[in-house]
């Protein structure tokens, strides 16, 4: 049965379309039909994992909130029959101002992990960053994503296991590492919490193999990475001017705006709104990302218009991944694509690179914000 609908969807051809009791996923219209898949298909327990955060959830609905709170300022008669939502990330073109944030425990999610993720990002053409704590194993998939294969790394290890570790991606043929910075400890995610169980081989309440050197990472690691790699080194995690001006002078080439989608520390603002502070202490001197909300063509175009040069995608990835494995992932690339062709043309903008703050304007919100409120119709 088609997700959202009781009755067959309206064919689209003079051929009766045959009753399917599964929709085929390259028919989904939007990642609305998307996550009832996956709302039908995940346990109560991947469900919350992936859309819960942490204790009161103030810092995941702020998220939503920030960027329901900005409104569009569209301009008109321009041609925008050629419009495209491509973007510059890291010297190189990209099909969307998109990427598919690190992800861990994705066994929780499908049985194959990270690979599925990594198949759908080589086939579309999006960056993917494969969490060190990816599952099963991230080698496999790191050779499944190819070129779009960056790494985030996690220091779980003395610094010469990161440095090995880092290495290790880098021979691999990865574009970037990533050290995540905001999970010195585990936040403290109630929905978990409460349900006190195992997540992917992790026992409850306890910690992976050379997890509790998280909370040991000092900016000298930053130093040490950056004299030992030859490819941009991203940190991920940043939620400060003060931190953003650091990093740059620890030579940090991207610094990617994240409050790890509010699974970490509560109370934090909206993962836009910091947007305006690190970019003026980084004055064009370092690209800088975003992610946190972020589950819509109009959310990402917000984003570039406030100057990110990339938004990564979290839980929209997990539940595609959830939804329906590798195709969901592709699925629901296809649609973000339409979503921003359409908000382009409309907003009268051909190029990412002219949408700026002219476009944007402070709104009271009009939905309140919740893990899922960007979809009124699940
Ligand atoms: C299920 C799940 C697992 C995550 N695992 C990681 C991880 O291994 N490394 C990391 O840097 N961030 C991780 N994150 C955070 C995401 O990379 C990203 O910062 C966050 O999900 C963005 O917010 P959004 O989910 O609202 O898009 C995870 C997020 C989720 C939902």
């Amino acid at each position: 049965m088609w997700p959202l609908c009781k009755t067959r969807p309206v064919a689209r051809t003079a051929e009766p379309m045959t009753h399917k009791d599964t929709p085929d996923v390259a028919d989904l219209e939007t990642t609305t039909e998307l996550l009832a898949l996956a709302r039908t298909g995940l346990s109560e327990a991947a469900w919350d994992f992936i859309v819960g955060g942490a204790e009161t959830e103030t810092t995941l609905l702020r998220n939503r909130r920030s960027l329901d709170a900005i409104a569009f300022r569209p301009r008109v008669l321009r041609d925008v029959e050629g419009a495209e939502p491509r973007a510059s990330f890291l010297g190189a073109e990209q099909r969307l101002p998109a990427l598919l944030a690190p992800l861990a425990s994705m066994t929780d999610i499908h049985p194959d992990g990270a690979l599925p993720v990594a198949r759908a990002a080589a086939r579309f053409g999006c960056p993917v960053m494969l969490s060190s704590v990816s599952e099963p194993d991230y080698e496999a998939a790191a050779r499944a994503a190819g070129e779009q294969f960056h790494f985030q790394l996690y220091a779980d290890g003395d610094e010469s296991w990161v440095l090995d570790t880092a290495k290790k991606a880098v021979d691999l043929g990865c574009r970037s590492v990533c050290v995540t910075v905001d999970v010195p400890t585990f936040g403290r995610r109630e929905r978990h919490l409460h349900r006190r169980q195992a997540i992917a081989g992790r026992p409850f309440g306890g910690l992976r193999r050379g997890e509790a050197n998280r909370g040991r990472a000092h900016w000298s690691l930053i130093d040490r990475l950056k004299s030992r790699l030859d490819v941009p080194l991203i940190v991920k995690g940043i939620q400060t001017a003060e931190d953003a001006a650091l990093a740059l002078e620890h030579g940090v080439d991207v610094i990617y705006v994240s409050n790890h989608g509010g699974r970490q520390l509560d109370h934090c603002v909206g993962a836009i709104d910091v947007l305006p502070e690190v970019l003026l202490a980084v004055r064009g001197k370092a690209e800088v990302i975003v992610d946190g909300g972020f589950m819509r063509g109009t959310d990402i175009l917000k984003a570039v218009a406030r100057g990110a040069a990339m938004v990564g995608l979290g839980r929209l990835q997990a539940l595609a991944l959830g939804a329906a494995g590798e195709e969901g992932v592709y699925r629901m690339l296809e649609i973000v694509e339409q979503e921003l062709r359409v908000t382009m043309k409309l907003l009268g903008a051909n190029r990412c690179e002219e949408l700026d703050g002219t476009f944007l304007q402070p709104v009271a919100p009009v939905t309140p914000p919740g893990p899922l409120s960007a979809f009124p119709l699940l």
